[in-house]
């Protein structure tokens, strides 16, 4: 008989997706009831956990309602509209269940064959996307990734094969000379794991001072390039960033895109969160240029409100994932041999993969172009109600951004109340989440990012109280 532990009886599965619809349901309709972030106690997390040593199979429902329970109060919601947080959104609707349609058919996406429908979607998408950053239909690839790391990592790979085609296949010992590439102290960190993990090795990623608007300098770049190559380096590749991390600053894409063309660089452009500006046409224009990029990492799991992980690696070289990362086995399967399809696994880092455009593919059907540009707007606006709030209760706005991520401080007392101290108190309160940055060559600052779509102008009126109220507590 079929262990039935593993395969649910039919009556035991109805009432477990019963139970599971229950409680995601209760989730949504409850989250912003929640504290928004948890009391933190590793202790009483173990304690918990110490019971399950499984050596007795316990009954679906109370598992699920074990982990259910527990989630509710053991992790910082991101659904919650009093998120301020680090761009992980609350997902729709659609994407929720498509991620359990996923789980349920679990589509092998290695290759064409085995889920060939899958395998179009993610096609399509990434065409769609393309053109969406103004690149050609017809010249355009991309592959999806687990998220923005793997994208950047990605970006690294196809800029070294594309300089050294030798590269892929003698490694770096068979190069000339050492490659560097170019970022800037507020681009991602993933960008150093990447210089790692390419064994490039994290001295050959030079940082480039900021100028005033907090973006890369030129004319630093443009100097350490030549002084590189004068020392017998080998550029191979710049990375901008649209939208960075910490304070939404985009890069000066044109100018990136002029000096790479005249220095024979690899330009990158990480939009993973600011990329989804291209959906509204009075923001995206703050991306204009990255359709020159050679390469772009854009994450739907950020501003396109879908769960973790969906990250796309998009290019404008037609060949260059085929030649970063094909591979060729026996054991792969053949039946779509002499049709014009490409398998995945020839063009990612991953083998094994997971359907990970369903979710993006069911939301864009469901909302449409039109209801992501609504979605995007409501979020800008906020982000621009929540600077005015702030700057009519005594808190001064630092940082130079269109972009719904807001850096500030307070400019009410002499010396300003620490930014550390009011966000501690702020998340302490369980009622809203923020975090800090340190300004660039200055103190901390106070972010806070509309992440949440449902995040309306209530919800920025409690999150500016107990910034208020924070404030007060901390001057005593
Ligand atoms: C600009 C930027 N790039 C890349 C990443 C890494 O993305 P992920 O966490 O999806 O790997 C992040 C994460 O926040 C980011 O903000």
């Amino acid at each position: 008989m079929a262990n039935s532990s593993l395969a649910l009886a039919p009556d035991q599965r109805a009432a477990l997706w019963k139970r599971l619809i229950e409680r995601i349901e209760e989730y949504l309709a409850g989250v912003d009831t929640a504290r928004v972030a948890p009391l933190l106690d590793a202790g009483a997390l173990r304690s918990l956990l110490d019971p399950y040593n499984f050596n007795q199979a316990q009954n679906p429902l109370d598992a699920l309602d074990f982990v259910a329970q527990n989630c509710w109060r053991h992790q910082v919601h991101s659904s919650h509209a009093h998120y301020y947080g680090l761009f992980n959104p609350q997902p729709s609707t659609i994407s929720i269940a498509a991620d359990a349609l996923v789980a349920a058919f679990n589509p092998q996406l290695a290759g064409w064959s085995h889920s060939p429908f899958a395998v179009e979607i993610e096609q399509h998408l990434i065409h769609a996307f393309g053109v969406r950053f103004g690149y050609d239909r017809a010249q355009c690839d991309g592959t999806f990734t687990s998220g923005g790391a793997e994208a950047n990592h990605t970006g690294v790979l196809c800029a070294l094969v594309h300089a050294f085609p030798e590269f892929a296949r003698e490694g770096l010992r068979a190069l000339p000379a050492q490659p560097v590439f170019y970022v800037t102290g507020q681009s991602h960190h993933s960008l150093l794991k990447a210089a790692r993990e390419c064994g490039l090795g994290t001295d050959a990623v030079r940082e480039i001072p900021l100028d005033a608007g907090w973006k890369m300098d030129l004319s630093a770049l443009t100097s350490r390039i030549q002084q590189d190559r004068a020392a017998g380096l080998a550029p191979f590749l710049i990375v901008g960033t649209a939208g960075t991390t910490s304070a939404g600053i985009v890069d000066p894409l044109p100018a990136l895109a002029d000096l790479c063309a005249r220095e024979r660089l690899w330009l990158h452009v990480d939009a993973a969160w600011g990329g989804a500006a291209v959906m509204v046409p009075e923001l995206g224009a703050v991306l204009a240029g990255i359709e020159r990029a050679d390469s772009i990492t854009f994450d739907a799991h950020k501003w396109l409100s879908v769960p973790m992980g969906a990250g796309i690696f998009l290019t404008r070289h037609r060949d260059i994932l085929d030649r970063t990362f094909r591979i060729s086995t026996e054991y792969m399967p053949r039946e779509a041999e002499g049709m014009e399809v490409t398998d995945p696994y020839t063009h990612s880092m991953q083998w094994s993969r997971r359907f990970i455009g369903l979710k993006v593919f069911l939301t864009l059907a469901v909302a449409g172009w039109d209801g992501y540009a609504a979605a995007i707007r409501h979020q800008a606006a906020m982000g621009d109600l929540l600077r005015r709030e702030l700057g009519e209760n005594g808190w001064e706005m630092v940082n130079p951004t269109e972009l719904p991520v807001v850096c500030f401080r307070d400019c009410k007392h002499a010396p300003a109340i620490d930014a550390g101290e009011i966000a501690r108190h702020v998340v302490a309160s369980g009622k809203a989440w923020l975090s800090t940055i340190r300004a660039p060559g200055g103190g901390p600052l106070l972010r806070a990012c509309i992440t949440n779509h449902r995040t309306g102008p209530d919800a920025i009126r409690v999150l500016v109280e107990n910034l208020n109220a924070a404030r007060q507590a901390v001057a005593g």
